[in-house]
Order: structure tokens, then sequence, then C-alpha cells
């Protein structure tokens, strides 16, 4: 399975900071915002992924992240020219997909909780044995704000619908989506909202009306975050760094889950730990090994 990381956008809610900087590559806490979803398509499995970016930034994401070998994966790069929808990414990246199914997340959604891995591997063998297309929905107290679902308890999913000003539920779709190899052709067949986009939640309701749609609950003990404002910025920083102060370890490591997964060696990540100097996440990288 293929893997793409959706990091364009105009970051306006956060403007000034974002006028000259992606949103994406801004901190949150100790690393980069797109550690954190490159992080979940890793814990994934998947090892090819395609990073899309805003035409400016392309230049800057590939000094951060390179052709992916130290994170022991393949990443290539694409352009959105402007912000014209979340489900352009299936035809930006269709040639990269080639009809096979992948997994779709933005750049800006933070994920964490017990029991993460699980549920992307259910999602992944999901879509690759049967097809279809899997979403997860996730408890929130302003629903209005976002893609909202209602469904079955078989994780059937009955509506959906983008921003409503009466939400069926309190069920937020986040911003991770795994589809089979319809989605671009799918996607082919949208035309743009009034906000001038191709709707994600439109390229969902297709799927849906194929009966094809599943969604999967992240239960409460489940941090989703965004970090589109300033406030859900400094939040998640917040969430982190309690997290990984608390614990001693750092979450959503990519160089630590490359080495976990064993696809990069103790030496390779040693080089890592070495190249990225004294700071703490480089001592913290170099002392892995010798925890087991
Ligand atoms: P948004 O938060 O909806 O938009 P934005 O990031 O441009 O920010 P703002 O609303 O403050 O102007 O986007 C969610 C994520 O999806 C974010 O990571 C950017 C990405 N995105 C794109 O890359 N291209 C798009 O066309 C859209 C709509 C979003």
């Amino acid at each position: 399975m293929k893997g793409i990381i959706l990091a364009g956008g105009t970051g306006s809610r956060l403007w000034p900071i974002t006028l000259s900087v992606s949103k994406q590559l801004l901190p949150v806490y100790d690393k980069p915002m797109i550690y954190y979803p490159l992080s979940v398509l890793m814990l994934a499995g998947i090892r090819e992924i395609l990073v899309i970016t805003t035409p400016d930034d392309r230049p800057a994401f590939a000094s951060l992240l390179g052709n992916g070998r130290r994170f022991g994966i393949s990443i290539e790069y694409a352009e959105q020219a402007t912000p014209a929808g979340i489900a352009e990414a299936c035809l930006i990246g269709a040639d990269f997909t080639a009809g096979e199914p992948f997994a779709l997340i933005l750049g800006d959604n933070l994920f964490f909780g017990h029991g993460l891995p699980e549920h992307l591997d259910a999602a992944r063998q999901q879509v690759e044995t049967r097809g279809g297309a899997v979403i997860f929905a996730h408890r929130v107290a302003d629903p209005e704000r976002y893609g909202v679902v209602t469904f079955d308890e078989t994780g059937r999913v009955l509506t959906i619908l983008e921003k409503p000003d009466r939400p069926p539920s309190s069920f937020a779709v986040t911003g991770l989506y795994f589809y089979d190899g319809e989605a671009a052709a799918l996607a082919e067949r949208l035309t743009p909202s009034a906000r001038g986009e191709l709707e994600i939640t439109d390229l969902n309701r297709a799927y849906r009306d194929r009966e094809a749609l599943h969604v999967r609950q992240l239960g409460r003990g489940f941090a989703w975050l965004d970090t589109g404002t300033p406030d859900s910025l400094l939040e998640a920083g917040e969430f982190v760094a309690t997290l990984e102060r608390r614990q001693g370890i750092r979450i959503s490591s990519p160089e630590e889950i490359a080495w976990r997964q064993r696809w990069i060696s103790d030496d390779e990540l040693l080089a890592t730990a070495r190249a990225l100097g004294k700071g703490g996440y480089a001592q913290y990288l170099a002392a892995l090994p010798d925890q087991l």
C-alpha cells in the first residue's frame, strides 16, 4: 500500500506565521508538524509516500525529508498549484498510486492513542482485501466545523455531511482516509463545491453511495488534534510536551518507527543521530539501541 500526505493549503488562520513558511513545517513541540502524519503512515507499514506541497514550499519539504532513505522509506514530491480541495490529492497522486489502494492523510492532523497500529492494520486489510474506503470518526464538541458522519453498529456509514449547520451526530471525520484503487476515477467525476473545492466529503459520499464506505470510531482515549489556529497549534505542542516529558519517550518519531520496524539498522539510526547534532532529539535517537 502507498501513502499520500497532503501538505499544501494556505494556512491563512495562522497568518502572518505562514506567509513565508508552510504550516506543516512549523514545530509541534520538538518536531516539524509533518513528522506526525508521516509517523502514522509508517505505523501503517507504508513505505512509499508522496508528499504534496504548494510549489513554493516544495524545496523546504525536500530539504527536511529528502528521498526518505533515513526513515527507511521512499518519499516523492508533487505540487498542488492552488488549494483546490482535499480530494484533488487523489488526482495529483493518480500516477503515483497507479490504481493501487492508498492511505491519504492531511499534513496538519495529529493522531495519538493506544491501539492506533491496530486501527491502521484493520483499515488497510479492509481496503486491500474487500475494497471500498475507510474513514475514522472522532467525537468532538464542535462537529459543525467538520465533515460529520452517522453510522450503524457495524461501521457502515449512513450519512456524511460537510460542515452541517445542524450536525446529526458529534462524530467528526478525521483527516485520515484509506481508499481502494477506484479513488482517482471517482475523484475525476467530482465537481467543485460552492467554495470552489473538490470536497473529500463528496468523494466519501461516492463510496457511501456504492455501500462501500466504512468508518472506524476512535475511542475517548484517543487524541485527534488539528493544528490550524494559533490556539490549536499551541495546545498540540503542549499535549506532545506533556506526554513526552512524563514518559521520557518521544511520540511520532519517524526515525524511531523506522528503526523499530527494522527498516533502518542500528548504525543507520546512529548516523542520523550524529547528523542531528547534540540536541535532545538526537540524544534520544542515539540512546535507543542501548535500551533494548
Ligand atoms: P485547512 O486547514 O482546511 O486549510 P489550510 O491549511 O489552507 O488553512 P486555513 O484554513 O487556515 O487557510 O486544510 C487542512 C489540511 O489540508 C492542511 O494540512 C492543508 C491541506 N490542504 C491542502 O493541502 N490542499 C487543499 O486544497 C486543502 C483544502 C487543504
